[in-house]
């Protein structure tokens, strides 16, 4: 039926029709040309022709949809994308606000606590120490842990705090005869096990200003925890720019 679609001038515009309805036309339409065709020669054929042109409409219609469906896709990628980059930006514009002021609304941290880089620290009940064990517990409470040190920008950051006799979350160990400048802790194993593990044999590790060192882990020490920071809301930096306005 190889006729030639060019040659018709008459252009279709039909909306999307469904294809059940569809495929019975195109069955009635197709008998109709055949018996015109068989009956009436040169007019079967122009229906064949026009036949030809729905068909080659349809699978138009068909490709459309599934570019369509491909750019829906993208779409949906685009405001993800979008959606990050604002976050971003957010938590870009959050750490200017929070060098200003250290309670500022959008601190993805709960009050008191410090933020560094995506980590939230807090310095617990100065001067009040306790045993590495208890100490653990207590910012489990928290949902947080004691004091890793696995950067060196959070290194930097611990150096600029002073901190004198803090536990670490450092694996206990045996003895007492490792110790050394924060600058060389990174290669130590930080302990991720069940921390009711430990006993009154082991020696756990703490920071005294710029020097990590062991002692007995029943010994007492103070205690910083630290959690994962919450993504900053972008909606708490709209809200306290419009706030800080009116004043
Ligand atoms: C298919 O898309 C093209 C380009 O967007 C458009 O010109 C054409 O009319 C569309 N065809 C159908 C059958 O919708
Ligand atoms: C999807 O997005 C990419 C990058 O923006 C673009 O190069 C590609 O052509 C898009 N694809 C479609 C089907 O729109
Ligand atoms: C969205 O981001 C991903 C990863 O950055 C990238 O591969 C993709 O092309 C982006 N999509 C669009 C539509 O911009
Ligand atoms: C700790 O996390 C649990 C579960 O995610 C939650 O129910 C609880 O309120 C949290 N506690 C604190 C002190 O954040
Ligand atoms: C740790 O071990 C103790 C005793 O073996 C157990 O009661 C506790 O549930 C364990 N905790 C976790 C988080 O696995």
């Amino acid at each position: 039926m190889g006729e030639h679609p060019g040659h018709y001038r008459d252009t279709f515009s039909y909306p999307p029709v469904p294809s059940h309805v569809w495929r019975q036309g195109a069955l009635a339409l197709t008998l109709l040309c055949l018996l015109l065709l068989i009956g009436l020669g040169v007019f079967g054929a122009i229906c064949m022709e026009k036949l030809n042109k729905l068909q080659n409409f349809k699978e138009e219609l068909q490709r459309n949809m599934s570019l369509q469906l491909m750019q829906n896709t993208n779409s949906s990628q685009k405001i993800r994308n979008l959606s990050i980059k604002l976050e971003e930006i957010a938590t870009k514009l959050c750490r200017e606000l929070y060098t200003k002021n250290k309670e500022h609304k959008c601190k993805p941290c709960p009050e008191e606590w410090m933020w560094h880089d995506d980590k939230c620290y807090l310095l617990h009940a100065y001067q009040r120490q306790e045993t590495w064990q208890k100490s653990d517990e207590i910012c489990s409470g928290y949902n947080a842990s004691l004091l890793t040190i696995k950067s060196k920008s959070v290194l930097e950051f611990m150096k600029s705090l002073k901190l004198n006799n803090y536990w670490l979350r450092l694996s206990p160990r045996k003895d007492n005869t490792k110790y050394g400048n924060l600058d060389t802790i990174f290669p130590l194993n930080w302990f991720t096990r069940n921390t009711s593990v430990i006993n009154d044999q082991m020696y756990c590790g703490y920071v005294y200003y710029a020097n990590f060192y062991y002692i007995k882990c029943t010994e007492t020490k103070n205690i910083i925890c630290e959690k994962l920071a919450q993504p900053v809301k972008t909606e708490s930096i709209l809200m306290s720019e419009i706030l800080d306005g009116r004043k």
